[in-house]
């Protein structure tokens, strides 16, 4: 049954299921090789469904037996599952199947990691641990009863009752069963407790592997925060005595929302200063909030099916966004995310594995936990609220929350809570859900006496099954800074929804600058000429920090594309403008930092090929290196102040503490071009944090240097995994183009290596995917080692596999000869037998280009 024929699921074809269930009860009597799971569900017709097929998803179990109200039967196994007869009335279905934790190295069902049960039902792995209708639209509250000698045994809800070798627990908030989860094994705990706003005394704890215990403290806290942020900014509160959150080492993706019992992966919550960078800090806060903030958004009300899988997904990000902005800097915040938009999400947009936010078919819906969905449809949450404004966006919120708790629901519901307090029709907007491509917005502008004329024409090129594109509604903010730098408009959104428009500003006195797309209103490529004198004019008084950043960026891009494709040396103007900014103690370090951060080869490939060139890889990293050792000469007399400027003497990771690092690390990679890495080896030797001594080493090793730091490095942590994915990873990222492959293989022979870890895997396969020179190196070498690679991993863990394949999603924007051999190696991952659906489906979409 493993290997069904890859079906093509489509949004069209939803019906509900023929029953509902009124409770489950689960007891699992664990053993590594032979659990045994019993279950006992009330089933009664749904008085909605017309189809009465009585079928229970189901995969690799082993079925030792299964009633209906207490009798024997046979049940007839069907593809992906079992069918029965069943009474006309409501009834109760009883099974036992067997299971093997041990054996499942795909980390989805029941797996066992370090030594420790755990479970990962999302999207669809409920159904390899019973026999179930395992679709969101099926809620049931759980009990559950779990049996073995594990002196931490957790589910979902409240616990119920414990023994000896038992303990059960009891969820009384219906919920689907991709919500399910089960924790057991050898764990100690960081406890602590919160008291909601109305006087609910919560417990807490963090459950990890004993000897990180110490590593809990700063995850604790950013739960307590996202627990108050959500009741303040939301009024949401929580609704369990107990929230649970648990590290476990084998995890294929970031964390899960299980009900009252979150698993994470150890990443992403482990955290101390010795072992953490500030990048790590920043990431576990937001991601212990996101999996928080799905209590109410994903868990209370959730998907009716997984095409609404944005529902759930980009609602949570655009929370866990705010959040994370209220926390530390909005600007910076922001800045890092349209970095990640377009890095992530525009890169997949503009290639064969483009999709809808909501997309209409798929073959394997993990395929389909993408920037797009996640990223994207954050910003559509964001466009919808900038169009709605702040107040009829909470209104909408709490009619939503009132309206479908305890519902599975679509895209369609959510949407119309705000037309319902808003009375505006959303039906264009919606286009944002279906239509998918990142729109083209080309802006030009005219001046006569006083009034400011501009014209944006919008168009969406063509993605795969999409070739006709509608005009979207695109919120556009602007503002005007006069010739002086003082701003004469401030932000104003105009509402775009022609597929050409044009809007004035009246009244005038001298012709102002437009500062255009703020905090960048929508999900757009904006084309529009300036010349570089604009540009520096905008960065120095634009009052928008996005388009201030923004600015800073353009020239410096414009001038890398200018040093790759016409051989011109670095621009004056384009260095100093940077300097001026570098040095303007008024602004943040972290700003500061981010302006003097350069666009990625990746990036630079993109927009070389838009503007119709082949992108040379090695030519790009050249170019870039030199322009780093330009900028480094720029800026020389002014590093040994700025760096004095700012020292952290204590260690904190806050907004504060981590910009000041950033933009002094910033330097120091500047500074190590220069002194033969005398700075860097005199920070590593010193380093008492995780920020310090990886950048430190990172500098030193983008310089070619640091051989004698890396030694030192994995003397020091060969026994802390975390840090040692830093080491496998920092090797690869910054290894020289023609070095990128043979690292790689070579750290593959590292006793430490293990294919079967996916953050290992990703350490070095993703830092090879990532090193764009260095994959693209015209042997081929690293095309090939990655395809053997993932060839191996997919009889492992195809949906870790299936992901990876997305290194090759960007081969049609190169040379014939990389295009040809990134063809055959696609063709050989799908020749391969048994290929996973999840492989097969990416590959196929990949090579469809
Ligand atoms: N739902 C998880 C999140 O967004 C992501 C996830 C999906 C985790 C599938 C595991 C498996 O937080
Ligand atoms: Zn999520």
């Amino acid at each position: 049954m493993k290997d069904a024929a890859p079906e093509t699921i489509y949004l069209k074809d939803y019906t509900p299921f023929g029953y509902q269930i009124e409770s489950v009860h689960l007891t699992f009597r664990l053993h590594p090789t032979a659990t045994r799971v019993i279950s006992k569900i009330a089933f009664a017709p749904n008085p909605e469904a017309t189809d009465k097929r009585f079928f229970l998803h189901g995969e690799e179990l082993s079925l030792i037996s299964a009633k209906i109200n207490g009798e024997a039967i046979t049940p007839r196994p069907v593809e992906g599952g079992l069918e029965a007869d069943v009474p006309e009335g409501p009834f109760v279905w009883e099974a036992e199947v067997e299971i093997s934790p041990e054996t499942n190295t795909a980390l989805e069902g029941l797996y066992m990691s370090s030594g420790m049960y755990c479970t990962q039902c999302e999207a669809e792995g409920f159904r390899k641990i019973t026999y179930y209708p395992d679709r969101p639209d099926v809620m049931a509250t759980f009990t559950v009863r779990i049996e073995g000698d594990q002196p931490v045994m957790l589910s979902n809800g409240n616990p119920l009752t414990s023994g000896e070798g038992f303990v059960e627990w009891h969820d009384p908030w219906p919920k689907p069963s991709y919500l399910f989860a089960l924790v057991a094994g050898n764990l100690v705990n960081h406890p602590d407790r919160f008291t909601t706003q109305s006087g609910r005394d919560v417990e807490l704890n963090i459950w990890v592997r004993p000897g990180d215990e110490g590593k809990c403290a700063f995850g604790m806290q950013a739960l307590k925060d996202a627990m108050a942020w959500d009741e303040k900014t939301y009024g949401r509160e929580y609704d369990l005595d107990i929230f649970n959150i648990v590290a476990v080492d084998d995890f294929n993706m970031g964390a899960m929302e299980n009900k009252g019992l979150n698993v994470f992966n150890s990443s992403c919550v482990l955290a101390s200063k010795e072992t953490s960078t500030d990048a790590n800090f920043e990431r576990i806060e937001g991601i212990i909030a996101h999996e928080y903030f799905h209590n109410w958004t994903g868990n209370r009300i959730t998907c009716r099916d997984w095409f609404q899988l944005c529902l759930k997904e980009g609602l949570t990000v655009y929370r866990d966004q705010m959040f994370s902005g209220d926390m530390r800097s909005h600007a910076v915040k922001r800045i890092e995310e349209v970095l990640q938009l377009r890095a992530r999400q525009f890169r997949e947009d503009n290639g064969p594995l483009a999709h809808p936010v909501r997309p209409e078919s798929f073959v394997e819906i993990n395929n389909f936990y993408t920037a797009t969905v996640y990223e994207k449809g954050a910003e559509i949450i964001g466009m919808l609220r900038r169009l709605v404004g702040d107040e009829a966006y909470r209104k909408g919120c709490d009619l939503y929350f009132e309206r479908h708790d305890g519902q599975a629901v679509t895209i369609e519901d959510w949407l119309k809570a705000f037309e319902d307090v808003t009375g505006r029709d959303l039906a264009q907007f919606k286009q944002w859900y279906s239509q998918a491509g990142t729109p083209r917005l080309k802006m030009s502008e005219a001046w006569n006496d006083g009034t400011l004329t501009l014209t944006f024409a919008q168009s969406t090129p063509p993605t795969p099954g999409q070739s006709e594109k509608k005009p979207q509604v695109i919120p556009i903010a602007v503002g005007l800074i006069g010739p002086n730098g003082d701003e004469v408009v401030p932000t104003t959104v105009l509402e775009m929804t022609e597929a050409e428009q044009s809007f004035t500003f009246e009244g005038l006195g001298a012709r102002p600058v437009a500062s255009v797309l703020r905090d960048f209103s929508a999900p757009v490529i904006l084309e529009r000429e300036m010349d570089d004198d604009t540009r520096a004019f905008l960065l120095a008084h634009d009052t928008d920090p996005f388009q201030k950043w923004e600015m800073g960026r353009m020239l410096t891009k414009d001038m890398l594309v200018a040093m790759i494709t016409a051989d011109v040396p670095p621009a004056e103007t384009a260095l100093d403008a940077i300097k001026t900014v570098l040095t303007d103690e008024s602004l943040d370090p972290a700003f500061r930092a981010l302006v003097l951060g350069l666009p990625s080869e990746d990036d630079l490939a993109q927009t070389i090929f838009d503007a119709g060139q082949t992108p040379d890889p090695a030519k790009i990293h050249a170019a870039r290196k030199s322009l780093r050792h330009a900028l480094a000469l720029h800026v020389s007399d002014v590093l040994p102040t700025l760096g004095r400027q700012l020292e952290t003497p204590v260690f904190v990771p806050d907004a504060d503490g981590s910009g000041k690092r950033a933009l002094r690390h910033a330097l120091l990679a500047l500074e190590t071009l220069l002194d033969d890495g005398k700075a860097a080896r005199a920070l590593f030797a010193r380093a008492d944090n995780m920020s310090d001594q990886s950048a430190s080493l990172q500098a030193l090793l983008a310089a070619g240097l640091g051989q004698d730091e890396i030694k030192a490095f994995e003397k020091q942590w060969k026994n802390d995994r975390l840090v040692m994915d830093k080491w496998f990873m920092m090797q690869v990222s910054f290894a020289a183009p023609d070095k990128a492959a043979s690292t790689a293989l070579a750290l593959t022979q590292h006793p430490d290596f293990t294919i079967k870890n996916p953050n290992r895997f990703r350490a070095v396969f993703g830092a090879l995917a990532g090193n764009h020179a260095g994959f693209h190196a015209a042997d081929g070498k690293a095309y090939q080692l990655l395809a053997n690679y993932l060839i191996e991993l997919d009889k492992i863990n195809p949906q870790t596999t299936a992901r990876m394949s997305g290194a090759f999603e960007t081969w049609k924007r190169y040379d014939a000869d990389r295009q040809g051999m990134i063809r055959s190696e696609l063709e050989r991952i799908l020749a391969t037998p048994e290929l996973s659906r999840d492989t097969t489906e990416m590959v196929t979409r990949i090579l469809s280009a």
